[in-house]
């Protein structure tokens, strides 16, 4: 397959399989649940949640325990990680990359995590606009932040790893969109550990 940028074929090909078996554990599901279960705090009546880049469905398993009868979704471009998303079973999934996806309806709960962080950053106008496309209500952002646009060096790798403050930057975009809430989630919990991220839950308005 070809892409548009040479971070969508980082993840489609050797380094997105490596990153499924790095990844692959229980204690990730809980540690998700844990964090939905606060983020979801400030939502009402999501039916349907879409995921862009839900890798092998660590947060939507997560989800599905909260929301058993959301229907869910999720947008993936490595071919390993989508068959163990079909293999989980009822999520519709999308197997193409998030820069040509066109969402065929609005879901309420659009969700994207750890992944932002890693579009390039010309691509990431046409990424917000997505994500606000396929929304019907809400978008989770949860991303590493920064004040202002850094790279950072990713596992020895050049070019595919990225910091800013993306949500404030999808506020600027699009001005019906409400911050109604956002938190910090940090390596060292005692209980529920995940990676330091910052994350954002968007409203747009009626
Ligand atoms: C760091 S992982 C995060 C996975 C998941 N969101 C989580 O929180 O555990 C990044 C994921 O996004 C996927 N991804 C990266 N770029 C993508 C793109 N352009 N389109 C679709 N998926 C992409 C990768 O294959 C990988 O599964």
């Amino acid at each position: 397959m070809t892409y548009k940028t040479e971070q969508e074929a980082f993840w489609a090909g050797e380094f997105g399989d490596q990153y499924i078996d790095r990844n692959n554990d229980a204690e990730i599901v809980a540690a998700n649940t844990a964090l939905f279960a606060r983020i979801l705090r400030a939502t009402r009546a999501v039916n349907s949640v879409l995921e862009f880049g839900a890798n092998i469905g660590l947060n939507l398993q997560a989800i599905r325990h909260l929301l058993p009868h959301a229907h869910l979704a999720a947008i993936e471009i490595n071919a390993q990680a989508v068959k163990k998303l079909q293999a989980l079973g009822n999520i519709s999934t999308f197997h193409q990359s998030i820069l040509e996806f066109e969402p065929e309806c609005a879901r309420d709960f659009v969700l994207i995590k750890g992944v932002l962080i890693h579009i390039n950053p010309a691509a990431l106008n046409a990424v917000y606009h997505t994500l606000y496309q396929s929304s019907r209500r809400y978008i989770c952002i949860a991303e590493y932040y920064s004040p202002y646009p850094v790279e950072l060096n990713y596992r020895g790798h050049e070019g595919k790893l990225f910091k800013r403050d993306f949500a404030g930057e999808m506020l600027d975009k699009f001005p019906d969109l409400k911050l109604i809430d956002y938190g910090f989630s940090y390596h060292r919990d005692l209980v529920f550990p995940q990676d330091d991220m910052n994350w954002f839950v968007l409203e747009k308005g009626v």
